[in-house]
């Protein structure tokens, strides 16, 4: 058995593209029988980003009970909190004893804060703490911490693979063969989507549909999308934004049809209003599940837990190695 690992930032409310793209794959493929997933809310990386409290406790909750409703099993997948495991944060201070600065200096997150400092006539590390500068050695402590040999990231998080790769290598040259080499595991054929304005849809971008939230708010956002100014009877091409979503949705028959009535001039409000049931359709039990679970977040708390009850002995086994290695005394044993 494989282990793949794989961390969730609790940065933002999850959308359409977030699903399709990423959630959606990643719980299919924690079916297959031949692997073992590990795939944890990584909030201590998302601490930069979130410095309120009050938010970074809800989008936590959010995060879980999302993935949860969005069908991942927590018996079939290690799915846990990544500040449940102290010991991920040990691990990390003792890998920054091996990372040379260097390595540092070339992530690209900090490169492109440095970049936009010198821009703009900052000092190059002007609103850059520590936090953001070793975010790639807490990212290798929790890929090493259980030792995975895959991880299943987009593009973007290519190079923190590469560098946990490093990180692993420099720490067993000089300790003995102990830490585990990670690969990464890039998924080329994950789905961008469309947003509502036809970019990619992404938060950055501020144009994407949410996939939890209610009825009302769900429609309202659909009528936001951008089309052309083509009026009922007119036919409308068929590569346009909500043609593009319909289709996630549609099964074949209600694709050929949708074709055919946008081919044949349907009214762009109309096609938003299909558009609307058919996400809808889809979404509803999802939404269900959602709200069941962030009213019972006693359930997921303990689910959560449970998944961090089974992933720390792995870990606390690794370290009881490590401290044994570099010499410090392991009072666990
Ligand atoms: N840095 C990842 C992101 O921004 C999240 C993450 C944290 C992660 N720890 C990880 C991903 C370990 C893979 C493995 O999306």
């Amino acid at each position: 058995m494989k282990r793949y690992l794989t961390g969730i930032k609790p940065t933002g409310y999850m959308h359409l593209g977030n699903y399709f793209g990423a959630v959606k794959p990643a719980i299919e493929f924690s079916k297959r029988d031949d692997i073992d997933a590990f795939y944890f809310i990584a909030d201590y990386h998302a601490l930069n980003m979130l410095p309120n409290g009050a938010e970074m406790t809800d989008l936590t909750k959010h995060i879980a009970c999302a993935w949860l409703a969005c069908g991942l099993d927590p018996n079939k997948v290690c799915f846990y909190r990544q500040s449940d495991i102290p010991e991920i944060f040990e691990l990390n201070w003792i890998l920054c004893n091996v990372t040379p600065k260097g390595l540092m200096n070339r992530a690209h997150a900090y490169k492109a804060a440095v970049e936009a400092n010198a821009a703009e006539g900052r000092d190059q590390d002007d609103r850059v703490n520590m936090g953001l500068y070793n975010y790639p050695i807490l990212m290798a402590a929790d890929i090493l911490a259980v030792s995975a040999d895959y991880v299943p990231v987009g593009l973007d998080q290519k190079q923190h693979v590469e560098m946990a790769r490093d990180i692993c290598t420099y720490f067993n040259n000089k300790y003995g063969k102990i830490l585990k080499t990670p690969d990464v595991y890039i998924d080329t054929n994950c789905a961008t989507l469309a947003g509502l304005d036809g970019r990619k849809m992404s938060k950055s971008y501020n144009n994407t549909i949410q996939l939890f939230c209610d009825e009302s708010t769900l429609r309202k956002t659909i009528n936001k999308i951008v089309t052309d100014s083509r009026m009922p009877g007119e036919p409308k091409p068929l590569d346009c934004t909500i043609n593009k979503l319909y289709k996630l949705f549609a099964t074949e028959e209600e694709k050929v049809a949708f074709d055919k009535a946008l081919s044949e001039g349907l009214g762009w409000g109309d096609a938003k209003k299909q558009l609307y049931e058919i996400i809808n359709r889809y979404i509803s039990p999802m939404r269900d599940r959602y709200n069941y679970y962030m009213q019972h977040f006693d359930e997921v708390e303990a689910m959560l837990r449970a998944g961090a009850a089974k992933v720390r002995p792995i870990v606390q086994d690794l370290l009881s190695r490590i401290r044994h290695a570099i010499g410090v005394v392991d009072i666990s044993k």
